[in-house]
């Protein structure tokens, strides 16, 4: 009772009500929301504690970076949900915070387009810095055997690196990519490697341009460190899934590479198993237990997790994904972030 009282009395405040608004949208720092805001840094930061005393955020802290997002464990973190569903569409405070949001997110996604179109032709060589590609696609091989791969959604494909390795395998593959210039050398990388079985799209991994239920492995390599809502991500990849499907999250474990931010835009410093956990069960799906590959310093985590065969879809998995690959669909908003 006490902590609901707490938390009912935290966000009983203008400010702080937005806040908790706003960060059910996005992973959003101290910055970000002072800039949303037009308040002083020290005011939002009474806020956030406040808010993130009573459990209705979650805190993170990732090198110089802190995060805040709607708390997921927490007592307060269902009431935090209920009340931001509760707050009208047509409110304009929040129509106004979401459009400066918007303009945020915009323009980190502009930064990471810039990066992704000048990197396409090194990526694959990028990409060799991390750590050693044949361990991870071994580690990967033993996830999701080849005669297992049945239909396979490679999300953030880039360079078309995973289909080359797993789309002759597959019965039918699909990389989906937002940059068209990493899509333009996976196109050439799989004309010359000969797989007629696989095909590229240009489409955002909040918002899949493939009706749900429709693949039986997924799988998102080096991707979820640029997303700002990396939850949602994991939400959209299971929605493709059909039951008894796989999918298959390559990233970091946490580290302190701040460099990789600057030079390499990536948003999120690694993962822990338990924000990659709580973001699959939160999309229904059950996952094993992660494989790590200790790198220095660097460490490659592989998470896995199926969707249960019996077919017990979410009730926030929306039948629309047909209706958004009609053309006439190309420029609706992302999903909000699911509150359910
Ligand atoms: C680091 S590369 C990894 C490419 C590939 N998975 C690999 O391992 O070689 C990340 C890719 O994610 C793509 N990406 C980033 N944000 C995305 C989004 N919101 N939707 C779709 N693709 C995205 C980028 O364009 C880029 O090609």
């Amino acid at each position: 009772m006490d902590a609901l009282l707490q938390g009912m009395r935290a966000v009983a405040e203008p400010t702080r009500l937005r806040v908790l608004a706003l960060c059910a949208h996005a992973e959003l720092t101290v910055t970000e929301l002072t800039q949303i805001l037009g308040q002083s840094q020290p005011r939002v930061s009474r806020h956030l504690k406040l808010l993130v005393d009573a459990g209705l955020l979650d805190r993170f802290r990732e090198g110089t970076w802190a995060f805040y997002r709607l708390a997921e464990q927490s007592i307060c973190a269902a009431l935090g949900r209920q009340i931001v569903d509760l707050i009208p569409q047509d409110d304009h405070v929040l129509a106004l915070d979401l459009e400066r949001l918007n303009a945020i997110k915009q323009n980190r996604a502009e930064q990471a387009a810039a990066y992704f179109r000048m990197s396409a032709p090194k990526w694959d060589e990028i990409r060799k810095f991390h750590i050693g590609d044949s361990e991870i696609e071994q580690a990967i091989q033993k996830l999701m055997p080849p005669a297992e791969i049945g239909e396979l959604l490679d999300i953030g494909t880039g360079t078309g690196r995973m289909l080359e390795l797993y789309g002759k395998s597959a019965k039918r593959a699909v990389g989906i990519d937002m940059s068209r210039e990493m899509l333009a050398v996976a196109r050439a990388n799989l004309e010359r490697a000969g797989l007629r079985n696989c095909q590229v799209r240009l489409g955002d991994m909040y918002q899949l341009p493939v009706p749900s239920g429709s693949f039986d492995s997924v799988m998102i390599h080096q991707v979820l460190h640029y997303a700002d809502a990396p939850g949602d991500a994991i939400l959209e990849a299971a929605r493709v899934l059909r039951p008894g499907g796989r999918l298959i999250v390559i990233d970091f474990a946490p580290h302190r590479e701040e460099s990789l931010r600057v030079d390499h835009a990536h948003r999120r410093l690694g993962f822990t198993d338990t924000e990659i956990a709580n973001w699959l069960k939160r999309a229904g799906l059950v996952a094993a237990a992660p494989t790590r590959l200790h790198g220095d310093p660097l460490t490659i985590c592989l998470w896995c997790a199926r969707r249960p065969a019996v077919k017990t879809a979410p009730a926030h998995w929306r039948s629309d994904a047909d209706e958004r690959l009609s053309p006439d669909n190309k420029n609706r908003s992302r999903p909000q972030r699911e509150v359910s």
